[in-house]
């Protein structure tokens, strides 16, 4: 019955202050006076105040601020990526739940979204902080039609996705940390994982995990003075479902782009708009590879179309490709 909650909720949300009758809900919906009585007291119970007048109908009157599968799907165009939302109050990790489901054999477009995470997994097999009622932690399944050496720019387009996202709908600035952080007052923001399952030459499908820090007040002191919130940074509370469809939304606009060129040549010039450090000095380690402690100093100049952050040293432009470095402004985290 999720589908008939989810069509009260897109019918309630589109007609505004104006009542909508019942028998226009079981039209519209095709299901009898029942089950849409039945629908909106689900609604309530969750928190949906639906005011119902005799001989006029219903009408929304406020929404809660929690996630809810049915409303983040009545929020989505018709033509969304994303044709389906599994919503649970707990869970391990959404990537890894998101991987299950696709072994399963769910096809592209569901998104895995948790509340609170026990073992929310960061990048290079590093815990990631998911308490409840505070962040946006969420996973994409997608199925591209993509070599596995260009899977590594679906990470770069989920970063322009949340930049994008949350500059729509609160006042912030984000910036792009190279490869996939996203941060603000040099602070971090936003991770990205990305996990893949494939073969030599095919993707049998890549799941994309994000958390981004929304309402938080503060942080575990492990955490302190090096990550942040949109609500420390704006302080406003912001809607975490209006966050989840916008930055889904514009992944959807970024996605299409990336695969109809196969590599990020038509989302450069956004990217490196976003970039932080862009023109700036940074220091890139090379800590990944044999040579534990090299650092080289030089100017970030933006990233090229297969993902490569380009670094000007010694007056050469080197290729500094995600995995194998880390790169840094000079001062501080970012
Ligand atoms: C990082 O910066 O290290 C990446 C962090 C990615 C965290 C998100 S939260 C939703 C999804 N599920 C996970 O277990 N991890 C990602």
């Amino acid at each position: 019955m999720t589908g008939v909650k989810k069509e009260i909720l897109r019918v309630l949300r589109e007609a505004g202050e104006e009542f909508v009758s019942g028998q226009r809900l079981c039209q519209e919906l095709g299901v009898t006076r029942q089950a849409i009585w039945k629908n909106i007291g689900k609604l309530r119970e969750n928190g949906y105040q639906i005011e119902s007048v005799p001989n006029k109908g219903y009408r929304l009157r406020s929404v809660p601020d929690r996630l809810y599968a049915p409303d983040l799907e009545s929020r989505l165009p018709e033509d969304s990526i994303c044709h389906r939302v599994e919503y649970h109050d707990i869970l391990d990790s959404t990537n890894t739940r998101a991987k299950q489901l696709a072994e399963q054999g769910e096809p592209e477009g569901t998104l895995v979204v948790a509340e609170q995470q026990l073992a929310g997994k960061g990048r290079r097999g590093r815990r990631w902080s998911s308490r409840p009622g505070e962040g946006i932690w969420m996973t994409l399944l997608l199925r591209p039609g993509l070599k596995p050496a260009q899977a590594s720019g679906i990470t770069l387009v989920a970063a322009l996705a949340v930049v994008g996202g949350i500059r729509r709908v609160c006042p912030a600035e984000p910036l792009i940390k190279w490869p996939n952080d996203i941060v603000l007052q040099g602070k971090k923001l936003c991770g990205i994982l990305t996990e893949m399952s494939s073969e030599m030459d095919f993707i049998h499908y890549a799941v994309v995990g994000i958390g981004i820090n929304v309402n938080h007040t503060d942080f575990p002191e492990e955490l302190e003075g090096k990550a942040t919130s949109l609500r420390i940074e704006t302080g406003k509370e912001i809607g975490r479902q209006e966050l989840i469809i916008a930055v889904i939304t514009e992944f959807q606009r970024y996605y299409q782009r990336y695969l109809e060129r196969g590599d990020l040549s038509g989302l450069l010039e956004e990217y490196n708009r976003y970039l932080a450090n862009r023109e700036q000095p940074v220091t890139v380690y090379y800590g990944m590879t044999e040579d534990e402690n090299v650092t080289r100093q030089g100017i970030a100049k933006g990233i090229d179309a297969a993902g490569a952050l380009l670094v000007e040293i010694d007056g050469v432009c080197e290729r500094i490709v995600s995995g194998e470095v880390s790169v840094r402004g000079i001062y501080g985290y970012v």
